[in-house]
């Protein structure tokens, strides 16, 4: 291979000239639609994110915490002196809440970020017996990519009844909104993590 030499590099023009060249070919164009054309290709998402957790840390640490939150919201406990009714009331209840549901309901993009791993080599994906371990789970997933992509938009979709019936203030709307979250959950479950699994759903 031929060496480069020092000379041959400054004498390489420079970013300047040749957009002062391109300007000279194309002056009616101003400089900036020509930029504009050219970064239209976007980057992929596998170069574009750096993902850090890995799917199961987020289920744990991100999607699990924040609906909890929501499912807690809205509920009724039996005690000897009767039911009690627990549903949000004052308008910094609904504003913690409103938080916890935007995060799951962005925690769906995180799931479509590409190049995220399922688990850490040595975790645990399986409680019961029925569920995979994480290379199946990954293999799974990325043969099915269309239908996982989908069962994460139905969280999403979800999870946006829900804050539509934060927005209104209407507990009955979320407990409703909440068991269709929870609907999205086990079908993503029974697919990828354990579709081995015969119960009945
Ligand atoms: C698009 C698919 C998908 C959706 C939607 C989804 N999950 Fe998961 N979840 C998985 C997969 C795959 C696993 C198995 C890997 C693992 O163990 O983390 C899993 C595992 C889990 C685990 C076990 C984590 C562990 O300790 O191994 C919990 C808890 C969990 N999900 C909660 C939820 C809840 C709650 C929802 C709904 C609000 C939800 N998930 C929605 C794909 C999904």
């Amino acid at each position: 291979m031929p060496i480069i030499s020092q000379e041959t590099i400054t004498n390489l023009p420079t970013f300047r000239d040749i957009t002062l060249k391109i300007k000279q070919i194309f002056p009616a164009i101003p400089f900036a639609a020509l930029l504009a054309a050219c970064s239209q290709s976007s980057p992929p998402s596998a170069t574009l994110f750096k993902p850090i957790a890995t799917l199961q840390d987020i289920m744990q640490s991100i999607i699990d915490p924040n609906v909890d939150f929501v499912w807690n919201a809205v509920s009724s406990v039996s005690t000897a002196e009767g039911t009690q009714e627990h549903r949000p009331e004052t308008d910094e209840e609904w504003e913690q809440l409103r938080q916890h549901a935007l995060t799951l309901a962005e925690a769906g993009n995180l799931l479509l970020i590409e190049n995220r791993i399922v688990a850490h080599q040595n975790a645990n994906t399986s409680s019961g017996g029925a569920e995979l371990n994480s290379q199946d789970i990954q293999k799974l997933i990325e043969s099915n990519r269309e239908d996982y992509v989908q069962r994460v938009h139905s969280l999403q979709n979800a999870t946006e009844l829900v804050l539509a019936a934060i927005d209104k203030k209407n507990a009955d709307e979320l407990e409703k909104a909440g068991g269709d979250v929870e609907h999205a959950c086990e079908q993503c479950h029974s697919q990828f993590w354990y579709p081995n699994d015969k119960r009945p759903k």
